[in-house]
């Protein structure tokens, strides 16, 4: 099926923080800059043609040296986690895929930080 781009910049999504253009290579008008503190989330309200298993594709930057690990929260259940890895550098952006649960309709899909660094820089997600 095709795939679809939901920007984190763009209602409905939320950015617990502030959307910046800091960095080039971003897509759309910016990304999320999470604010650094467990919990801090990125969530995005997907749709899903069927239940089952969604691939989503979640395009991030982290410049530090340090992994930073998020909880992914599907419909208010934690689905899944993932580790965002160093880019090197805020400019490196790169894409992590990651399989969920998802209903026919309507799904929000939150990435909940759970260490105290946030998330990483967060660009889209796309399902
Ligand atoms: C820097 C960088 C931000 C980034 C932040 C972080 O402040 O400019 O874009 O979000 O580090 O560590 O999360």
């Amino acid at each position: 099926a095709a795939t679809t781009r939901y920007e984190a910049e763009t209602s409905p999504a939320i950015c617990t923080g502030a959307v910046e253009t800091e960095y080039a290579g971003y897509s759309g008008s910016g990304f999320c800059n999470g604010t650094n503190a467990t919990g801090a989330y990125a969530q995005f309200t997907v749709t899903a043609p069927a239940s089952g298993t969604a691939t989503l594709s979640v395009r991030f930057a982290n410049g530090t040296t340090t992994a930073r690990p998020a909880d992914i929260i599907v419909n208010g259940s934690t689905a899944s986690s993932a580790s965002f890895e160093s880019t090197s550098t805020w400019t490196g952006w790169t894409t992590k895929t990651l399989t969920v649960p998802v209903n026919a309709g309507s799904n929000t899909i939150r990435l909940n930080p759970t260490s105290a660094n946030g998330l990483p820089n967060v660009d889209y997600l796309e399902a």
